[in-house]
């Protein structure tokens, strides 16, 4: 059976740099990457090319159970069109995490989730990694820094990437977004029972992804 399957679970609040660290970890043991959170923004995307409020969950659910999606290395494709950039824009994060909200709209990408677990292994990253898609997932690991730590790197991203970005406006959001994430009835997100917690506000990307390594090693 897939249960099988190591899984590194890696869940945290955004901008944490929970997708660079669990990427680098799948890189190193050859294992598969499920980047769960491009799968809300893609919702959050075709939801609003279709003209339909992140508020309505009856229109949701099918656009969540229809999605054409596409992950090639690490370009994001919605009914062939490369979205990649599209759905890591701000306006994109923030409609994400108004659709996750919705139970339907999760129920509707358990299983789509799920399927990424194949041989040798998997590095899934979210809010509800360990606690509903993985629950028997090898390492859990709990992934935060500073929200301060965390506006300061979505800026620097941001930028990187040519978009024009305000830290304040980020921090505002970010905070918004963390009390919505931390704060639903479904899946809100929070650390389960047994996972590793780990502060990145002061490590390096390379000093997290070894302490990952490490824990799994043991696990
Ligand atoms: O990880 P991210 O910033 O790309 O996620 C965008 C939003 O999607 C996040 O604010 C909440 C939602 N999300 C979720 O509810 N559950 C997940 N497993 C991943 C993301």
């Amino acid at each position: 059976s897939n249960t099988l399957i190591p899984v590194i679970a890696i869940d945290g609040p955004t901008a944490s740099g929970k997708g660079t660290v669990a990427q680098l970890v799948a890189e190193r043991l050859g294992y598969h990457y499920l980047d769960s959170g491009a799968l809300y923004r893609l919702v959050g995307l075709a939801s609003s090319k279709v003209g339909v409020s992140t508020a309505s969950e009856p229109d949701l659910i099918p656009i969540a159970e229809n999605l054409n999606v596409n992950f090639q290395g690490d370009r994001v494709f919605l009914a062939g069109e490369d979205v990649t950039d599209q759905i890591r824009q701000e306006e994109m994060g923030k409609r994400a995490s108004e659709v996750a909200v919705h139970t339907g709209v999760r129920n509707a990408l358990v299983s789509r989730q799920r399927a990424f677990r194949q041989k040798p292994g998997l590095v899934a990253d979210g809010r509800d990694m360990a606690s509903v898609i993985f629950t028997d997932a090898a390492t859990k690991v709990f992934l935060t820094a500073s929200a301060e730590a965390r506006a300061d790197r979505r800026y620097k991203q941001l930028i990187a990437k040519g978009f024009s970005a305000n830290i304040q406006v980020l921090l505002q959001d970010l905070r918004e977004r963390d009390a919505r994430d931390a704060n639903r009835s479904n899946s809100p997100l929070k650390a389960v029972e047994g996972a590793h917690h780990l502060d990145t506000t002061s490590m390096t990307i390379e000093e997290a992804v070894n302490q990952v390594l490490k824990w799994h090693q043991a696990s």
